[in-house]
């Protein structure tokens, strides 16, 4: 969807939706159809001090999202046909951007940061022009989508441990566990998105999708889930939960996950960052990881069978 892409693109992203918005979703649609009317329960959001309402967010969502997001929250709003990637659909529950394990819900705050954030490389607008109680609202109102949000509770986020200090150490240990653990299976070994698996990968809905490819844009503004160290952290611990992006938290220890958060900044060529400087000072060249404390070997009297 080339060309849809280079009308929403960067700035006039905002004001193409809205104009859209007020001339197309202005109406609210009818309440009636094929599908039975849906129940607008009293679900609530709670974000920092502020306390969102699905029964305020409903005219908001009906203007502004539900074209692409559809009236009943399953992705099949009437622009939705023309979007790549395809809008969330809200019915599974399934998202891109949590602090939380992957398979558990995200909290508030996730879906609130989604929200204002916007996505890009895709058609997920910024919602930036809408106060913050009317984005608390329509994570309430966009809750009563799923009965999975009946019956479970938002995962817990996950504890990111203070970041370790960027060095050329950090670096080849990041690119060793990037070699070890496959990214570049998907991501290609300059990260460019060309690895030997990219060109088959599909999403939970069947639809081609690429992997990020890290080298592209002149800086770091085109994260999904959001630009800063502890963002790309996230990421790799929580797995982009509906894509072939998994979750590393099971084989990645949180200080070794700063290594490879260090590493990958080098993979953004063009950005102009602590990470890049360090190797620029070593002339661009990351030495091989040599493992300083390797697990110790079993003893050999210590043989399994052996007695002890
Ligand atoms: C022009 C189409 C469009 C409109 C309008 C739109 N969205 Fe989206 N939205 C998308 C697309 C496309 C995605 C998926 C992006 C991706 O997967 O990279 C998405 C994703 C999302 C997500 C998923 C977050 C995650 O972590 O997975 C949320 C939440 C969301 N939108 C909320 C909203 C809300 C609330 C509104 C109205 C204020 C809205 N959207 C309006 C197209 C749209
Ligand atoms: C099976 C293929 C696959 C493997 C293996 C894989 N990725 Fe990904 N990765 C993807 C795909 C696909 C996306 C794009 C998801 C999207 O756009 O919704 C992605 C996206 C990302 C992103 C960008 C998320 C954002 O906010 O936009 C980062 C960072 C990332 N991967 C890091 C890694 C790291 C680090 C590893 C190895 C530890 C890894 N990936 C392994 C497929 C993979």
């Amino acid at each position: 969807m080339r060309v849809f892409k280079s009308v929403y693109g960067c700035a006039g992203v905002l004001s193409l939706a809205l104009a859209a918005g007020v001339a197309v979703w202005g109406q609210d649609a009818p309440d009636t159809g094929p599908k039975a009317r849906l129940a607008l329960k009293a679900t609530e959001s709670h974000i920092g001090n502020l306390t969102g309402h699905a029964a305020d967010g409903k005219t908001d969502y009906r203007r502004y999202c539900a074209g692409c997001h559809g009236d009943y929250g399953d992705a099949n709003g009437e622009n939705a046909v023309w979007l790549d990637p395809k809008p969330r659909d809200f019915t599974i529950a399934t998202f891109k951007c949590r602090s939380t394990l992957t398979g558990t819900l995200p909290t508030d705050e996730d879906l609130y940061n989604s929200i204002g954030r916007g996505f890009t490389n895709s058609n997920m607008p910024i919602w930036n022009t809408l106060s913050p109680q009317q984005r608390a609202n329509l994570v309430a109102y966009i809750k009563i989508f799923s009965p999975r949000w009946d019956k479970e509770k938002a995962g817990e986020p996950i504890k990111i441990p203070a970041e370790t200090a960027v060095t050329l150490d950090s670096i080849a240990h990041g690119k060793a566990l990037f070699t070890k653990l496959e990214c570049w299976k998907c991501h290609g070994s300059h990260g460019e998105g060309d690895g030997p698996s990219a060109s088959t990968l599909t999403d939970s809905k069947d639809n081609p999708i690429r992997p990020y490819n890290f080298a592209a844009g002149k800086d770091d503004s085109r994260f999904k889930c959001g630009n800063s160290n502890q963002d790309i952290y996230k990421i790799f611990m929580t797995g982009v939960d509906g894509t072939p992006m998994p979750s590393f938290a099971d084989v990645i220890q949180p200080n070794d996950a700063w290594d490879l958060v260090h590493f990958l900044r080098t993979l953004q060529i063009n950005r102009h960052g602590k990470e890049n400087e360090v190797l620029s000072a070593a002339h661009g060249v990351i030495p091989p990881y040599v493992d300083k404390n390797p697990a110790p070997a079993a003893p050999e009297n210590k043989a399994p069978g052996s007695g002890q």
